[in-house]
C-alpha cells in the first residue's frame, strides 16, 4: 500500500529531494502529502513546488510575538499535519525540537535523519563538531542515522538505520559535508522503504 509522508524540513531540502525522486523512480512506495518548513526562504519549498507537492509555512516567530510558546507552535503544527492523515512524519533537516504537544498525536510515527551516529553529536553542528574532534584526535569515523522520535530528546530514540563515514585527514567541512549527504539520501529513502514494507507486511499479515 503507498504510504503517504509529511515532509518537514528547514533548508536545502536535498533529502527531500531524495524522497521526491525515489518516489518518481518507483523505488519508495510513496506519496507526499505535504512539505512543512518553518523558514520561509528554504530552497525546499521550491522543490516540493516544482514536484507539484502542497506546501506550509509555518514559522515560531508570530507566537514568539504574541507571547505564545512552543507547545501552542507544535499543537497547531500537528494539527496542520493532521489534515493530511501522514502515515509518517519525516524530519529531513527540520531544526526544531518538538515538545510532547507534537509528539503525542503520532506516536512512533515521526522518523528523524541525523548526519551522525547514534549518541554522538547531536544538534544542527553534528559535521562540524565530528570534524572538529576527529582534529582533537578523538574520533576516526562519523556517520548518519535515522531514528525514530519517542519524546524531547534531541537527535535520539530507536534506531532504525546507521551507516559509518571515514573522516579523512584532507577533509574540509564542505568534502566531509558532501559524502555525508550522498550517503543520507540513499540511507533515508531505503529506511523509508524498509518501514512502509514493514507495516504493509503486518496489514496483510506476510510474514508471520
Ligand atoms: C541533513 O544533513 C540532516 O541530516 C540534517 O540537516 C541536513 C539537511 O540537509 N539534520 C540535522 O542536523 C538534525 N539534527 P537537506 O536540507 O539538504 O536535506
Amino acid at each position: 500500500m503507498t504510504a503517504t509522508l509529511a515532509v518537514l524540513i528547514s533548508g536545502n531540502g536535498s533529502n527531500l529531494q531524495a524522497i521526491i525522486d525515489a518516489i518518481a523512480g518507483g523505488r519508495l512506495d510513496a506519496r507526499i502529502a505535504v512539505v512543512v518548513s518553518n523558514r520561509k526562504d528554504a530552497f525546499g519549498l521550491i522543490r516540493a513546488e516544482r514536484a507539484g507537492i502542497p506546501t506550509r509555512y509555518h514559522p515560531l516567530k508570530p507566537y514568539r510575538d504574541q507571547g505564545k510558546g512552543r507547545c501552542e507552535y507544535d499543537g497547531d503544527l500537528a494539527a496542520l499535519l493532521a489534515e493530511f492523515r501522514p502515515d509518517w512524519i519525516v524530519l529531513a533537516g527540520w531544526m526544531h525540537i518538538f515538545s510532547n504537544a507534537f509528539l503525542d498525536h503520532f506516536p512512533h510515527r515521526v522518523v528523524n535523519l541525523h548526519p551522525a551516529l547514534p549518541g554522538q553529536f547531536p544538534g544542527a553542528r553534528a559535521i562540524e563538531d565530528a570534524l572538529a574532534a576527529f582534529h582533537r584526535g578523538e574520533i576516526r569515523e562519523t556517520g548518519v542515522m535515522v531514528h525514530l522520535v519517542p519524546d524531547e530528546r534531541v537527535d535520539e530514540g530507536p534506531v532504525l538505520a546507521t551507516r559509518t563515514i571515514p573522516i579523512r585527514a584532507d577533509d574540509t567541512l564542505e568534502r566531509l559535508s558532501t559524502r555525508i549527504h550522498a550517503v543520507e539520501h540513499v540511507l533515508l529513502v531505503e529506511t523509508l522503504q524498509g518501514l512502509i514494507k514493514k507495516v504493509s507486511n503486518e496489514n496483510t499479515g506476510e510474514g508471520d
